[in-house]
């Protein structure tokens, strides 16, 4: 076997998201990203939900501005982002129409690689987004989202990659997003792929657990074509391991990288300022940095173990803690073994709370569960319990199809209510992901005062 790994630099969108809440600015990131093009990366990922959100929410930046800003000064190193199936960059189902919109005009601002993925792994609800990705050109990217259960075995995964290469994927992301997957497991997951399917294999993981460069280095053995860090100064913790090391240990194990060290060096030092800048206001808090190998025996993402314990604090209710995370993988088995991700990842977490703080399993049920179990965000990975699922929905009889089938096409009706404040397209597609925020946004936009992010080669111009 060819001893070669390519990596993907995550820190203009998971490193940040993971780290400082995605609020790096796009002046933030300009004037580094020429040398990151430099650098010899696989690919950058730059875009995804949380950093549209964030820019409409605290940085008053048109994210797809952001995007073009980006395109124009990487010209090189292929462009990435997450998009999560049929919800788009949200948490609900939107109509095909505008899937195929958003995908359009993302292709078309300059994005080269959509990696798509569904929460529960349904692969009806990656159907739209992976064949508008197609028709545009772009590379479709299909993720199968990582968790542990009995059902979720190596044959499972395999099948799924296998019903992905079907479906047109040009590559398979394995998602580890909880950062559980051991190194031995992905040494045997990666093998198993790389002898079933023909595909590039891109590994995801996050550091929380304390294993993650020792889960790539098993990988790399076995084979793995792609792999997710973070340069330094944004990597560890909950975001991805730091690229220079694990570029640098598996360098000296004898893998071509494509990484230019010396390059690298310079994107840190230039990262490490506008670390520390977060790091003094507060927006990067020292605990996200910490490991927690709790991760690992509870099959939680980090995230959402502090997310739990801030929500029983806010109650007072901490000493609930321990037996919230022990109804966690009751409720999961309960729900058909859903993979912990957003919005999963919330919803089970509520659930665990109300079993807990009611003492009755299921007297109260968060709208979302709800739908869940009536089947609008599609078919779990295995079958919901019975009783549960009637003391949740009681007679009503859950839908089969496709969730997004159910829904007219919507790109009219949110045309007329947006009117003239959508100028474009983009416009149009920002009030259609965030319709409050963005609306604000848009009538925001159109007023001299407007911040524009600074672009070099906009200025290099004049
Ligand atoms: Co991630």
């Amino acid at each position: 076997m060819e001893k070669k790994v390519r990596f993907v630099e995550t820190a203009l969108r998971d490193g940040q998201q993971s780290l400082i809440a995605t609020r790096m600015r796009t002046e933030q990131m300009t004037p580094i990203l020429k040398t990151l093009d430099e650098c010899g990366y696989h690919s950058l990922e730059v875009w995804g939900g949380a950093t549209f959100d964030a820019c409409l929410r605290y940085l008053n930046e048109d994210p797809w501005e952001r995007l073009r800003i980006i395109r124009r000064n990487v010209k090189n190193t292929k462009l990435q982002m997450l998009l999560r199936g049929q919800n788009i960059l949200g948490y609900k189902n939107y109509a095909d129409d505008v899937v195929d919109l958003f995908v359009k005009r993302a292709i078309e601002n300059g994005i080269d690689i959509i990696r798509i993925f569904d929460a529960l792994n349904d692969v009806r609800n990656l159907q739209e987004a992976a064949e508008a990705t197609k028709k545009y050109g772009g590379e479709c990217q299909l993720a199968m989202s990582y968790t542990k259960s009995p059902v979720h075995t190596l044959s499972y995964f395999v099948d799924l990659a296998k019903e992905m290469v079907k479906m047109g994927a040009d590559s398979i992301c394995i998602k580890d997003m909880a950062g559980i997957l051991m190194p031995q497991e992905a040494y045997d997951l990666v093998s198993a792929l790389k002898q079933e399917i023909d595909l590039p294999i891109d590994l995801h993981t996050h550091a929380t657990s304390g294993i993650s460069e020792m889960m790539y280095l098993k990988a790399v053995e076995a084979g793995v074509d792609y792999i997710d860090t973070a340069i330094s100064p944004f990597s560890g913790g909950t975001s991805q391991p730091p690229t220079e090391c694990v570029h640098l240990a598996l360098t000296n194990a004898g893998y071509d990288t494509g990484l230019k060290t010396e390059k690298l060096g310079k994107v840190a030092d230039y990262f490490k300022p506008v670390r520390d800048e977060f790091r003094k206001s507060g927006l990067l808090d020292p605990v996200i940095k910490d490991v927690e190998p709790k991760t690992l025996l509870y099959k939680v993402p980090g995230g959402m173990l502090s997310n739990l314990l801030s929500q029983l604090k806010q109650q007072h209710l901490e000493e609930k803690f321990q037996a919230t995370l022990e109804e966690v993988p009751k409720v999961r088995e309960d729900l058909g073994y859903p993979p912990l991700v957003t919005p999963l990842s919330q919803m089970v977490g509520i659930q665990a709370v109300m079993n807990v703080i009611t003492g009755e399993p299921y007297k109260v049920v968060p709208t979302e569960i709800k739908e869940y179990v009536e089947g609008y965000y599609g078919q779990p990975p295995y079958p919901i319990n019975k009783a549960v699922a009637k003391k949740i929905i009681r007679n009503v009889e859950p839908i089969t199809c496709r969730p997004a089938d159910l829904i007219a096409p919507q790109l009219a009706s949110l045309k007329a209510e947006i009117g003239d404040l959508a100028k474009d397209e983009d416009d149009l597609l920002i009030y259609a992901m965030f319709p409050q925020l963005g609306k604000d946004f848009l009538s925001r936009k159109n007023v001299d005062f407007f911040d524009i992010p600074f672009d070099p080669i906009e200025m290099s111009l004049t």
